[in-house]
């Protein structure tokens, strides 16, 4: 995986980064290769890793409450220390920047990075916040949880719009910080094109497109804030959303045979099968008609064997399908296409992503062909099969799914990792 080459790279070019732009401050990439006092009492003696508060990116009082009432509640201190540290680490360190869209107006931006590196991913960034979404609730307050999301939305929007098939962006020109080199993307070929000032990578993703709509509900639901959605760019997104996944919904080849023409293509020179699409940059042929979007990447940032990534579906269905109500605040007809659209991804996924399988019976496929080919696996980062139910697809209890979840916890997975445990 390349991914591990560009934590490396990054890591070692972040010296000279623009975040913080607090003197004093280490850079966190370099801070967290270090252990700081006090360490936990428990038999682990686990560094604490939070940032001096001066040095904090983002604070709020509700995330450092729920830290003090955990604090009581949870026994073991080792365990107290891991969820200190991890639950305010989207808030304390990757919030690059935030600000207003032109350096003025009252659209507000926030750039929240995937961690060392200095750009933002759609999957990540919805994900990173919705940590905290059991604390968001209605804020006009630029200082506030609430601004922090809308800013998000407004930025995933912007991005979106600009560069619907991309998975990774740079900051945006209003920071004033540099666009950040990815080395790995060096090679890269890609139809439609892009200017790496705006795109740091540009592997097309369904979950990346369904993170807006999925970061719009987790804002919405418990905001019911419909008015904001339609200040700024959002409306735009959505369209854009949907034209990128009905131009997915077409398979390789047309009934005829010929070669339809696909609406994104990626080659990288690379050694690694799972940097590159097959077939000329158009990936393994899919079949026409299923009702599923084609992803030619994982949330992963692997490429896919067969496009018909389902847990990206299940996302892309679920949250379509929920913003619809948003839309109804502004404009009926498109919340009509999108409910529609949204329930025929959901047949598409109840006729064609679910298998047989010898020892656990039926279960949801990782990959679909449409032909009749699956793969069957699961992966550790969401959307994943395993997280269906918390992307409001099924409910936990669905017998499908408890069959799935007792073959992705299973060394049937092929990616279920097990073994030895650092310290015995
Ligand atoms: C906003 O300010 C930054 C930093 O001073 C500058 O680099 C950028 O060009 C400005 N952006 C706009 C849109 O005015
Ligand atoms: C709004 O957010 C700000 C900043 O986090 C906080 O100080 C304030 O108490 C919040 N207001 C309400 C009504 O929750
Ligand atoms: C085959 O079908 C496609 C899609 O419907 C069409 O664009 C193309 O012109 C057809 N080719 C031939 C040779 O009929």
């Amino acid at each position: 995986m390349v991914w591990l080459s560009v934590l490396l790279v990054s890591a070692l070019a972040a010296t000279s980064n623009a975040i913080g732009a607090r003197a004093a401050c280490p850079d966190y990439s370099q801070y967290s290769t270090q252990t700081h006092p006090p360490l936990s009492a428990g038999k682990y003696q686990l560094s604490y890793m939070r940032p001096e508060a001066a040095c904090r990116k983002f604070t709020v009082p509700e995330v450092e409450k729920a830290i003090d009432d955990m604090k009581s509640l949870v026994k073991d201190p080792d365990l107290f220390r891991l969820f200190e540290n991890a639950f305010p680490s989207t808030l304390d360190t990757t919030i690059a920047w935030k600000g207003f869209a032109n350096n003025g107006t009252e659209e507000e931006l926030s750039f929240i990075t995937t961690g060392d590196i200095v750009a933002m991913w759609l999957r990540d960034s919805a994900n990173q916040l919705r940590s905290y979404k059991s604390l968001l609730k209605a804020n006009s307050s630029t200082d506030s949880l609430a601004s922090l999301f809308r800013g998000a939305i407004n930025l995933q929007s912007r991005y979106i719009i600009q560069n619907p098939y991309c998975n990774a962006f740079q900051a945006p020109s209003e920071s004033g910080l540099p666009p950040e080199h990815n080395s790995a993307a060096d090679t890269d070929n890609v139809s439609p094109g892009y200017s790496r000032d705006f795109v740091f990578e540009c592997k097309y993703e369904l979950d990346s497109i369904a993170a807006l709509l999925q970061l719009s509900w987790d804002y919405y639901e418990k905001t019911r804030d419909a008015e904001f959605f339609g200040k700024f760019k959002w409306i735009e997104a959505v369209k854009t959303i949907l034209n990128v996944a009905e131009g997915l919904l077409v398979g390789t080849y047309a009934d005829n045979g010929s070669l339809n023409k696909s609406p994104y293509t990626f080659q990288r020179t690379t050694t690694a099968g799972t940097e590159t699409l097959n077939n000329n940059g158009i990936g393994n042929p899919v079949k026409s008609g299923t009702g599923l979007v084609r992803s030619a990447f994982r949330p992963s940032d692997d490429t896919t064997i067969y496009q018909l990534f389902i847990p990206a579906n299940m996302q892309f269905s679920s949250y379509l399908g929920k913003s619809a109500e948003i839309m109804k605040a502004h404009d009926t007809d498109l919340a009509k296409k999108m409910s529609s659209f949204a329930k025929k991804v959901q047949d598409g996924i109840s006729k064609h992503g679910k298998v047989r399988h010898a020892v656990f019976g039926e279960i949801y496929a990782f990959e679909v062909d449409g032909f009749g080919s699956s793969n069957l696996m699961d992966d550790a980062n969401v959307p994943s099969l395993l997280s269906a139910p918390i992307l409001d697809f099924v409910d936990a209890s669905d017998k499908t799914y408890q069959n799935t979840r007792k073959f992705a916890l299973s060394t049937w997975n092929p990616y279920y990792m097990h073994g030895p445990v650092i310290n015995g």
